[in-house]
């Protein structure tokens, strides 16, 4: 059994090694599938026979090869990232460029529909051009209702920017704007002005500092209870559940306020979405949903 085993890993090292597209910077998904399969196949299952081996020599050195074929896929994604985030540095990548940019390395259907929170390559690919990939804690305690940090997977935020039709007055404010990934993609894909409004200082901090690692210019971060922010310029502001209950109320009524000024637009996402349908201020202008994980949008009356 283990000398099959052995042989098939093996095998799969070496077809690994021998496949040229993987070198191919341009290949990021069939990289990252393959960067995959070496953790969670080949190197658990080494791991699983070296337990109940007594001559590991032959395992651990086909541990360590499988090790450094992963590491070198890995760095060909470090350096890719460090080129892509210099090239969005300059500005150049706004919009339709920045799209693109991304098309050109994951294939990604903002189409597929997911009834759970689902991330994909797209979210990796995304990660990675943050140069900051360590996550602050959480410094101050959340409220009941308030609800703790989870990223919008990718593909929702390319679904978002493409469904709303943004103009170029509209202002976005994202509510609970966590690590800032929603407001910075929304801003490098639309080119519009975005706000972050977030209760935890250490997040938007980092968001602060993602968004001028990237040079994005027109993106805020404000550090403060939604509650309390000031909505003046909004027009659009999406919320991917950031609280429940009291605090959305009391949200909602803050910008029903705003909504007597100019027309605005709430988008969301996730569990939150019954509670700002039942507003009889707000029109559901998205087609009806028969899901929490697809994006609804409501315009004022
Ligand atoms: C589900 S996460 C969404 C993060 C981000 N919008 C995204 O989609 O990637 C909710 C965020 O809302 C923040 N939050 C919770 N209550 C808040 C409040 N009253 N005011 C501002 N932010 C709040 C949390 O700290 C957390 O970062």
């Amino acid at each position: 059994m283990t000398k099959k085993a052995i042989f098939e890993i093996q095998s799969y090292i070496g077809a690994i090694e021998q496949n040229a597209s993987l070198y191919d910077e341009k290949n990021f998904d069939e990289r990252m599938d393959a960067i995959d399969f070496i953790g969670f196949h080949i190197i658990d299952q080494l791991e699983n026979l070296l337990q109940n081996t007594a001559q590991p020599d032959e395992l651990i050195s086909l541990r360590s090869r499988a090790e450094k074929v992963k590491h070198k896929l890995e760095e060909i994604d470090t350096n890719l990232f460090q080129k892509l985030r210099a090239n969005i540095r300059t500005g150049r990548y706004k919009g339709k460029e920045f799209k693109n940019l991304v098309n050109e390395y994951v294939d990604f259907n903002i189409n597929k529909h997911q009834e759970e929170i689902g991330y994909d390559n797209l979210d990796i690919f995304i990660n990675g051009l943050s140069s900051l990939p360590i996550i602050p804690e959480q410094t101050k305690d959340l409220e009941p209702e308030m609800v703790y940090y989870q990223k919008t997977p990718a593909r929702i935020v390319l679904e978002l920017v493409e469904k709303c039709h943004f103009t170029k007055d509209d202002v976005f404010f994202d509510l609970g704007s966590g690590l800032g990934q929603v407001a910075i993609l929304v801003n490098l894909l639309a080119g519009i002005i975005v706000k972050g409004v977030e209760f935890e200082p250490a997040f938007c901090d980092y968001a602060k500092a993602c968004a001028a690692d990237l040079n994005v210019a027109d993106v805020t971060f404000i550090n403060i209870d939604a509650r309390k922010a000031d909505y003046a310029e909004g027009t659009i502001f999406f919320m991917f559940t950031p609280f429940k209950g009291g605090i959305v109320q009391e949200v909602l009524a803050v910008l029903r306020k705003e909504s007597l000024q100019r027309k605005i637009k709430i988008i969301t996402y996730g569990p939150c979405t019954p509670e700002v349908a039942s507003q009889n201020w707000l029109h559901f202008a998205s087609p009806k949903n028969d899901s929490i994980y697809k994006l609804s949008v409501f315009t004022s009356l």
